[in-house]
């Protein structure tokens, strides 16, 4: 994990999503988190030398954290998308195809597509990635799609919490009892290999309530936070659910109604909009962000990055969307993308730019962040800070300039 000193100069606005954006400003990281934030002018001199990245004038906002991806799989689903766009709905029946393939894979080529997924997601800005299984659904396929993930963590510079989702589908071939008794069994060997999550698809054509509730009380009994795949095809009571067992999240939600979004808002559990899927679904729903916050529930973005319903890595396009189709504001959607991403996690640390938060940053290609919705289908971001370390970019890594690094110790450098 990156983790160094930095000065980013020359911010046009820097949006620290814990306060309003400061004009002309600067950022200071030590040892990977964010050490101050400021005026560019008012620098204090005792910065001193450090290495330094000159935004020219670009946004800089927090690092995107995608809460919710299943980036590990082999295949392809493309004759299932060509017929959706014939109008043959979704109903997760394509699970299958993707299980059959990824049991293909070897390990190593399940790593590198992995990896190549998240360096796609690293160069649009995304900093923090949740990944699961579930594209394996025995025990020994579905504990190899947790190796991927860790051997992808260790060489990728994000930040990676894994998730337990043996309970994606019921195989073909099994009983359900059986299944569902197996992916309680393996919640240890999960938990041992590091999964930080679990999560259930609960919807029609996948687990009942009664099952999530059981997969999910075992979980927490392993230590395993609970997540649920809730409301995505039909309204079943996994929102209840979700919030009655204090789930860090209630994922997809493209069914939910007041009483739910209300039952999210008291638990406290975050909702996790994944307008991508709704786009790919073609379902045309685009009411559960305006459901949502007008009961006060608190609402992440993520890429649901998968080969079935959300072919995508990228958070530019999943803000474009939240604010075109589901009709949030910039701020709502960013925030979303950024700070509740952070929070679907329960990670105070991340997610923002306050005074002590991890410095993990992107800097736009835009002057100031309405520019990254209103821009469709540009290359949004330029360059991507990670503890403190600039990780992708444009741009040379670090600024080793000599007579630009010690501007750091001016306060007098301005615009
Ligand atoms: O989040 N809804 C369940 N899981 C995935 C899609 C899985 C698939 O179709 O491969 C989702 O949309
Ligand atoms: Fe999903």
């Amino acid at each position: 994990m990156p983790c160094g000193d930095l000065l980013i100069r020359r911010i046009g606005r820097l949006v620290p999503m814990t306060g309003p954006p400061i004009a002309d400003a600067a950022l200071v990281a030590r040892a990977g988190r964010v050490a101050w934030i400021g005026l560019e002018r008012e620098l204090p001199a005792a910065v001193g030398e450090m290495p330094s990245v000159d935004a020219g004038g670009a946004a800089v906002i927090p690092g995107f954290v995608d809460a919710h991806t299943h980036l590990v799989w082999a295949g392809s689903r493309r004759t299932e998308f060509e017929a959706r766009l014939t109008g043959v709905p979704y109903d997760g029946g394509g699970i299958a195809t993707t299980v059959a393939a990824t049991r293909q894979a070897s390990t190593e080529e399940l790593i590198e597509l992995t990896r190549e997924r998240a360096a796609a997601a690293l160069a649009t800005g995304t900093t923090t990635l949740e990944i699961k299984t579930g594209y394996g659904l025995t025990v020994e396929a579905e504990l190899r799609l947790l190796d991927a993930i860790n051997a992808v963590a260790a060489d990728v510079p994000q930040r990676v919490e894994a998730t337990y989702l043996g309970a994606h589908a019921v195989p073909p071939g099994r009983d359900r009892a059986g299944y569902v008794a197996e992916v309680i069994s393996t919640l240890p060997a999960a938990r041992a290999l590091g999964a930080r999550w679990c999560d259930v698809f609960c919807d029609r054509g996948a687990f009942t309530v009664a099952e999530a509730r059981q997969i999910l009380t075992a979980a927490a009994a392993q230590g395993l936070g609970g997540r649920l795949h809730a409301d995505q095809i039909e309204r079943l009571g996994a929102v209840p659910l979700a919030a009655e067992l204090g789930c860090a999240s209630a994922d997809h939600l493209d069914r939910i109604d007041e009483e739910g979004a209300a039952a999210l808002a008291r638990s406290g559990t975050v909702a996790v909009l994944v307008p991508t899927a709704t786009l790919t679904m073609r379902t045309q729903d685009w009411h559960q962000a305006r459901t949502l916050q007008a009961a006060g529930a608190t609402i992440a973005l993520a890429t649901d990055c998968n080969p079935g319903t959300s072919w995508t890595e990228s958070m530019p396009y999943v803000v474009q969307l939240a604010c075109l189709a589901l009709g949030m504001s910039v701020e709502e959607a960013l925030r979303g993308a950024t700070l509740h991403g952070a929070r679907a996690l329960r990670r105070a640390d991340l997610g923002h730019l306050g005074v002590g938060a991890v410095a993990d940053a992107a800097v736009l290609a835009a002057e100031h962040e309405v520019d990254l919705v209103a821009h469709l289908g540009a290359a949004a971001v330029r360059d991507v800070v990670i503890g403190g370390v600039v990780v992708s970019g444009s741009r040379p890594a670090q600024d080793p300039s000599p007579d630009q690094s010690s501007s750091a110790s001016s306060a007098s450098t301005s615009t």
